[in-house]
Protein backbone atom coordinates (compact mmCIF):
# COMPACT_ATOMS: atom_id res chain seq x y z
CA UNK A 1 0.00 0.00 0.00
CA UNK A 2 1.16 3.47 -0.74
CA UNK A 3 0.32 6.52 1.97
CA UNK A 4 0.77 9.88 1.17
CA UNK A 5 -0.23 12.95 4.00
CA UNK A 6 -2.65 15.30 3.14
CA UNK A 7 -3.27 18.31 5.12
CA UNK A 8 -5.81 17.41 6.82
CA UNK A 9 -5.54 13.19 6.54
CA UNK A 10 -4.38 10.26 4.93
CA UNK A 11 -4.34 9.05 1.43
CA UNK A 12 -3.71 5.20 0.62
CA UNK A 13 -4.11 3.50 -1.92
CA UNK A 14 -4.90 -0.02 -1.21
CA UNK A 15 -3.53 -2.75 -3.96
CA UNK A 16 -5.41 -5.87 -5.22
CA UNK A 17 -3.86 -9.51 -5.15
CA UNK A 18 -3.66 -12.34 -7.17
CA UNK A 19 -3.11 -15.76 -6.00
CA UNK A 20 -0.88 -17.44 -8.28
CA UNK A 21 -1.24 -20.68 -6.29
CA UNK A 22 -3.95 -22.30 -3.92
CA UNK A 23 -3.99 -25.65 -2.33
CA UNK A 24 -6.77 -26.68 0.47
CA UNK A 25 -5.07 -29.12 2.50
CA UNK A 26 -7.89 -29.63 4.53
CA UNK A 27 -11.03 -28.87 6.81
CA UNK A 28 -10.53 -27.29 10.24
CA UNK A 29 -12.75 -28.03 13.34
CA UNK A 30 -13.68 -24.38 13.33
CA UNK A 31 -15.02 -24.58 10.13
CA UNK A 32 -12.21 -22.97 7.99
CA UNK A 33 -10.11 -24.22 5.78
CA UNK A 34 -6.04 -24.81 6.18
CA UNK A 35 -4.96 -23.04 3.23
CA UNK A 36 -1.47 -23.03 1.06
CA UNK A 37 -1.29 -20.28 -0.80
CA UNK A 38 1.39 -17.51 -3.02
CA UNK A 39 -0.09 -14.15 -3.02
CA UNK A 40 1.12 -11.05 -5.19
CA UNK A 41 -0.27 -7.41 -5.16
CA UNK A 42 -0.92 -5.89 -8.20
CA UNK A 43 -1.18 -2.32 -9.48
CA UNK A 44 -4.93 -2.50 -9.18
CA UNK A 45 -5.76 0.13 -6.34
CA UNK A 46 -9.00 1.17 -4.11
CA UNK A 47 -8.31 4.82 -2.88
CA UNK A 48 -9.40 6.16 0.46
CA UNK A 49 -8.95 9.20 2.27
CA UNK A 50 -9.39 9.25 6.12
CA UNK A 51 -9.52 12.01 8.59
CA UNK A 52 -9.68 12.09 12.05
CA UNK A 53 -13.21 12.80 13.37
CA UNK A 54 -13.79 14.49 16.80
CA UNK A 55 -17.05 13.29 17.33
CA UNK A 56 -15.97 9.88 18.11
CA UNK A 57 -18.09 8.65 14.90
CA UNK A 58 -16.85 6.46 12.65
CA UNK A 59 -18.36 7.64 9.02
CA UNK A 60 -17.71 5.73 5.61
CA UNK A 61 -18.77 6.89 2.44
CA UNK A 62 -18.50 5.15 -1.20
CA UNK A 63 -18.40 5.51 -4.60
CA UNK A 64 -20.32 2.54 -5.35
CA UNK A 65 -23.84 2.37 -3.96
CA UNK A 66 -24.20 -1.49 -3.75
CA UNK A 67 -21.56 -1.48 -1.31
CA UNK A 68 -22.52 -1.14 2.47
CA UNK A 69 -20.91 1.87 4.32
CA UNK A 70 -21.97 0.17 7.60
CA UNK A 71 -20.50 -2.53 9.83
CA UNK A 72 -20.78 -5.42 7.25
CA UNK A 73 -18.26 -2.84 5.24
CA UNK A 74 -14.49 -4.28 6.24
CA UNK A 75 -13.41 -0.49 6.28
CA UNK A 76 -16.14 0.16 9.16
CA UNK A 77 -15.23 -3.11 10.95
CA UNK A 78 -11.17 -2.74 10.74
CA UNK A 79 -11.74 1.12 12.66
CA UNK A 80 -13.92 -0.62 15.14
CA UNK A 81 -11.53 -3.45 15.64
CA UNK A 82 -8.87 -0.96 15.93
CA UNK A 83 -10.72 1.62 18.43
CA UNK A 84 -12.01 -1.48 20.57
CA UNK A 85 -8.18 -2.67 20.70
CA UNK A 86 -7.16 0.89 21.76
CA UNK A 87 -8.76 0.09 25.08
CA UNK A 88 -12.11 1.43 26.55
CA UNK A 89 -10.84 4.85 27.76
CA UNK A 90 -8.97 5.91 24.46
CA UNK A 91 -12.36 4.64 22.11
CA UNK A 92 -14.72 7.58 23.53
CA UNK A 93 -12.86 10.31 21.45
CA UNK A 94 -11.24 8.39 18.30
CA UNK A 95 -13.24 8.89 15.23
CA UNK A 96 -13.12 9.06 11.93
CA UNK A 97 -13.88 10.15 8.25
CA UNK A 98 -13.23 7.78 6.02
CA UNK A 99 -14.17 8.18 2.00
CA UNK A 100 -13.80 5.02 -0.32
CA UNK A 101 -13.25 5.36 -4.12
CA UNK A 102 -13.27 1.81 -5.50
CA UNK A 103 -11.76 0.41 -8.49
CA UNK A 104 -11.39 -3.26 -7.34
CA UNK A 105 -14.15 -5.53 -8.30
CA UNK A 106 -15.84 -6.94 -5.20
CA UNK A 107 -16.51 -10.97 -5.12
CA UNK A 108 -13.19 -11.30 -7.70
CA UNK A 109 -11.01 -13.36 -5.35
CA UNK A 110 -8.89 -9.60 -5.62
CA UNK A 111 -8.86 -9.23 -1.64
CA UNK A 112 -10.30 -5.61 -2.19
CA UNK A 113 -12.65 -5.62 0.67
CA UNK A 114 -9.36 -7.02 3.27
CA UNK A 115 -6.80 -4.47 1.40
CA UNK A 116 -9.26 -1.41 2.39
CA UNK A 117 -9.53 -2.81 5.65
CA UNK A 118 -5.84 -3.11 6.00
CA UNK A 119 -5.53 -0.14 4.72
CA UNK A 120 -7.68 1.12 7.19
CA UNK A 121 -5.59 -0.06 10.00
CA UNK A 122 -2.75 1.33 9.10
CA UNK A 123 -3.54 4.83 8.23
CA UNK A 124 -6.00 4.96 11.46
CA UNK A 125 -3.13 3.70 13.55
CA UNK A 126 -1.16 6.83 12.56
CA UNK A 127 -4.29 9.41 12.39
CA UNK A 128 -4.82 8.33 16.20
CA UNK A 129 -1.21 7.67 17.43
CA UNK A 130 -1.97 4.65 18.53
CA UNK A 131 1.79 3.02 17.58
CA UNK A 132 0.58 -0.75 17.70
CA UNK A 133 2.92 -2.85 17.61
CA UNK A 134 3.60 -5.01 14.37
CA UNK A 135 2.53 -8.32 15.60
CA UNK A 136 -0.64 -6.87 17.26
CA UNK A 137 -1.87 -4.99 14.11
CA UNK A 138 -1.03 -8.80 12.18
CA UNK A 139 -3.61 -10.45 14.89
CA UNK A 140 -6.24 -7.45 14.40
CA UNK A 141 -5.96 -7.76 10.59
CA UNK A 142 -6.75 -11.71 10.82
CA UNK A 143 -10.00 -10.86 13.73
CA UNK A 144 -11.24 -8.96 10.17
CA UNK A 145 -10.69 -11.34 8.09
CA UNK A 146 -8.46 -14.46 6.22
CA UNK A 147 -6.45 -12.28 3.48
CA UNK A 148 -6.26 -8.86 5.51
CA UNK A 149 -2.54 -9.79 7.32
CA UNK A 150 -1.26 -10.32 3.80
CA UNK A 151 -1.78 -6.58 3.04
CA UNK A 152 -0.04 -5.79 5.70
CA UNK A 153 3.16 -7.35 4.27
CA UNK A 154 2.40 -7.19 0.65
CA UNK A 155 3.50 -7.32 -2.42
CA UNK A 156 4.64 -11.45 -2.68
CA UNK A 157 4.28 -13.58 0.73
CA UNK A 158 2.93 -17.22 0.75
CA UNK A 159 -0.17 -17.56 3.07
CA UNK A 160 -0.78 -20.13 5.36
CA UNK A 161 -3.61 -21.25 8.24
CA UNK A 162 -6.59 -19.42 7.23
CA UNK A 163 -4.52 -17.42 5.34
CA UNK A 164 -3.47 -15.16 8.07
CA UNK A 165 0.00 -16.64 8.69
CA UNK A 166 1.87 -14.59 6.21
CA UNK A 167 5.50 -15.43 5.44
CA UNK A 168 6.90 -12.52 3.66
CA UNK A 169 8.85 -13.47 0.60
CA UNK A 170 11.96 -11.93 0.09
CA UNK A 171 12.07 -11.15 -4.06
CA UNK A 172 14.34 -8.40 -5.95
CA UNK A 173 11.24 -5.26 -6.43
CA UNK A 174 12.42 -5.25 -10.08
CA UNK A 175 11.62 -9.18 -10.67
CA UNK A 176 8.61 -8.95 -9.41
CA UNK A 177 7.61 -5.51 -11.16
CA UNK A 178 8.28 -7.72 -14.55
CA UNK A 179 5.90 -9.77 -14.44
CA UNK A 180 2.54 -8.61 -16.96
CA UNK A 181 -0.73 -9.82 -16.76
CA UNK A 182 -4.15 -9.12 -17.89
CA UNK A 183 -6.91 -9.35 -15.67
CA UNK A 184 -10.84 -10.04 -16.72
CA UNK A 185 -13.31 -9.32 -14.18
CA UNK A 186 -16.42 -10.85 -15.01
CA UNK A 187 -19.87 -9.48 -14.18
CA UNK A 188 -20.58 -12.42 -12.05
CA UNK A 189 -19.33 -12.80 -8.70
CA UNK A 190 -18.56 -15.85 -6.29
CA UNK A 191 -18.73 -15.87 -2.50
CA UNK A 192 -15.99 -16.79 -1.13
CA UNK A 193 -18.07 -19.01 1.76
CA UNK A 194 -19.93 -20.98 -1.01
CA UNK A 195 -16.27 -21.78 -3.29
CA UNK A 196 -15.01 -23.60 0.21
CA UNK A 197 -18.59 -25.16 0.79
CA UNK A 198 -18.39 -26.86 -2.82
CA UNK A 199 -14.77 -28.25 -1.98
CA UNK A 200 -13.70 -31.64 -1.15
CA UNK A 201 -10.13 -31.38 -0.15
CA UNK A 202 -7.65 -33.69 -2.14
CA UNK A 203 -5.97 -36.68 -0.78
CA UNK A 204 -2.73 -35.50 -2.18
CA UNK A 205 -1.99 -31.87 -2.42
CA UNK A 206 0.04 -30.11 -5.14
CA UNK A 207 3.15 -28.85 -3.80
CA UNK A 208 3.92 -25.04 -3.59
CA UNK A 209 7.79 -25.16 -3.79
CA UNK A 210 7.73 -25.26 -7.86
CA UNK A 211 5.69 -22.10 -8.18
CA UNK A 212 7.85 -20.44 -5.53
CA UNK A 213 11.22 -21.46 -7.64
CA UNK A 214 9.55 -20.52 -10.75
CA UNK A 215 8.21 -16.54 -9.09
CA UNK A 216 12.03 -16.49 -8.11
CA UNK A 217 13.53 -17.40 -11.17
CA UNK A 218 11.46 -14.62 -12.51
CA UNK A 219 10.34 -16.48 -16.13
CA UNK A 220 7.01 -15.86 -16.79
CA UNK A 221 7.18 -18.92 -19.15
CA UNK A 222 8.26 -21.11 -15.75
CA UNK A 223 6.06 -19.48 -13.68
CA UNK A 224 2.88 -19.87 -15.84
CA UNK A 225 3.15 -23.66 -16.02
CA UNK A 226 2.91 -24.03 -12.36
CA UNK A 227 -0.08 -21.70 -12.04
CA UNK A 228 -2.40 -23.88 -9.91
CA UNK A 229 -5.79 -23.11 -7.98
CA UNK A 230 -8.01 -25.57 -6.55
CA UNK A 231 -10.94 -23.77 -5.86
CA UNK A 232 -11.51 -22.67 -9.70
CA UNK A 233 -13.58 -26.04 -10.83
CA UNK A 234 -15.68 -25.80 -7.61
CA UNK A 235 -16.21 -21.64 -9.07
CA UNK A 236 -16.95 -22.89 -12.17
CA UNK A 237 -19.74 -24.94 -11.60
CA UNK A 238 -20.96 -22.31 -9.20
CA UNK A 239 -21.19 -19.95 -12.35
CA UNK A 240 -21.03 -21.60 -15.59
CA UNK A 241 -20.94 -18.50 -17.48
CA UNK A 242 -16.83 -18.44 -15.59
CA UNK A 243 -15.72 -21.74 -18.29
CA UNK A 244 -16.18 -18.99 -20.87
CA UNK A 245 -13.56 -16.74 -19.78
CA UNK A 246 -11.35 -19.58 -19.25
CA UNK A 247 -11.90 -20.86 -22.62
CA UNK A 248 -11.29 -17.49 -24.21
CA UNK A 249 -7.99 -17.16 -22.61
CA UNK A 250 -6.92 -20.68 -23.53
CA UNK A 251 -7.94 -19.57 -26.86
CA UNK A 252 -5.44 -16.56 -27.06
CA UNK A 253 -2.65 -19.76 -26.99
CA UNK A 254 0.80 -20.04 -25.56
CA UNK A 255 1.93 -17.05 -28.07
CA UNK A 256 0.00 -14.49 -26.21
CA UNK A 257 -0.29 -15.76 -22.53
CA UNK A 258 2.00 -17.95 -20.80
CA UNK A 259 -0.54 -19.27 -18.48
CA UNK A 260 -4.17 -18.27 -16.72
CA UNK A 261 -5.64 -19.13 -13.57
CA UNK A 262 -8.79 -18.11 -11.67
CA UNK A 263 -7.54 -15.53 -8.49
CA UNK A 264 -8.81 -17.00 -5.24
CA UNK A 265 -12.43 -18.05 -4.66
CA UNK A 266 -13.24 -15.88 -8.25
CA UNK A 267 -14.41 -14.46 -10.08
CA UNK A 268 -11.50 -12.84 -11.79
CA UNK A 269 -8.97 -14.59 -13.99
CA UNK A 270 -5.58 -13.50 -15.12
CA UNK A 271 -3.25 -14.61 -17.75
CA UNK A 272 0.37 -13.82 -17.46
CA UNK A 273 2.08 -12.27 -20.42
CA UNK A 274 5.75 -12.45 -21.26
CA UNK A 275 5.29 -8.38 -21.22
CA UNK A 276 3.48 -5.22 -21.34
CA UNK A 277 3.15 -5.26 -25.17
CA UNK A 278 1.78 -9.09 -25.00
CA UNK A 279 -0.44 -8.42 -22.19
CA UNK A 280 -1.86 -5.38 -24.21
CA UNK A 281 -2.24 -7.61 -27.09
CA UNK A 282 -4.56 -10.28 -25.02
CA UNK A 283 -6.18 -6.97 -24.03
CA UNK A 284 -7.46 -5.71 -26.94
CA UNK A 285 -8.40 -9.24 -28.04
CA UNK A 286 -10.32 -10.07 -25.25
CA UNK A 287 -12.37 -6.82 -25.17
CA UNK A 288 -14.80 -7.19 -27.57
CA UNK A 289 -15.99 -10.65 -26.39
CA UNK A 290 -18.05 -9.25 -23.75
CA UNK A 291 -16.47 -11.90 -20.91
CA UNK A 292 -16.31 -8.85 -18.31
CA UNK A 293 -13.73 -5.74 -17.25
CA UNK A 294 -10.27 -6.72 -19.25
CA UNK A 295 -7.28 -4.82 -17.82
CA UNK A 296 -3.25 -4.88 -18.01
CA UNK A 297 -1.91 -4.98 -14.54
CA UNK A 298 1.42 -5.24 -13.08
CA UNK A 299 2.64 -6.80 -10.10
CA UNK A 300 4.63 -5.28 -7.49
CA UNK A 301 3.00 -2.43 -4.40
O1 LIG B 1 -11.99 -14.96 6.36
P1 LIG B 1 -13.03 -14.55 5.40
O2 LIG B 1 -14.09 -13.69 6.02
O3 LIG B 1 -12.46 -13.95 4.15
O4 LIG B 1 -13.75 -15.89 4.92
C1 LIG B 1 -15.01 -15.92 4.31
C2 LIG B 1 -15.55 -17.34 4.36
O5 LIG B 1 -14.78 -18.19 3.50
C3 LIG B 1 -15.46 -17.99 5.72
O6 LIG B 1 -16.61 -17.72 6.49
C4 LIG B 1 -15.37 -19.48 5.38
O7 LIG B 1 -16.65 -19.99 5.08
C5 LIG B 1 -14.59 -19.47 4.08
N1 LIG B 1 -13.14 -19.71 4.29
C6 LIG B 1 -12.69 -21.01 4.58
N2 LIG B 1 -11.35 -21.21 4.77
C7 LIG B 1 -10.47 -20.20 4.68
C8 LIG B 1 -10.90 -18.88 4.38
C9 LIG B 1 -12.25 -18.68 4.19
O8 LIG B 1 -13.48 -21.95 4.66
N3 LIG B 1 -9.17 -20.45 4.86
Amino acid sequence: MVIRHLAEGVEVLAPAKLNLFLEVLGKRPDGFHELETLMVAIDLHDRLTLAVDDSGQIALTCDDPALPTGADNLVVKAAEVLRAAAGPDASKALGARISLEKSIPAQAGLGGGSSDAAATLVALDRLWDLHTPAGRLRELAGQIGSDVPFFLDAPVAVCRGRGERVEPLDLNPDVIAGFHAILVCPPVGVRTADAFAGLTPPDRPEPIAPVIDALRGGDPGRLGRRLFNRLQPVAERIQPALGRVRAALNDLGSSVLDGHLMSGSGSAYFGLARNREAAELAASRLGDLGIGMVRVVRCGP
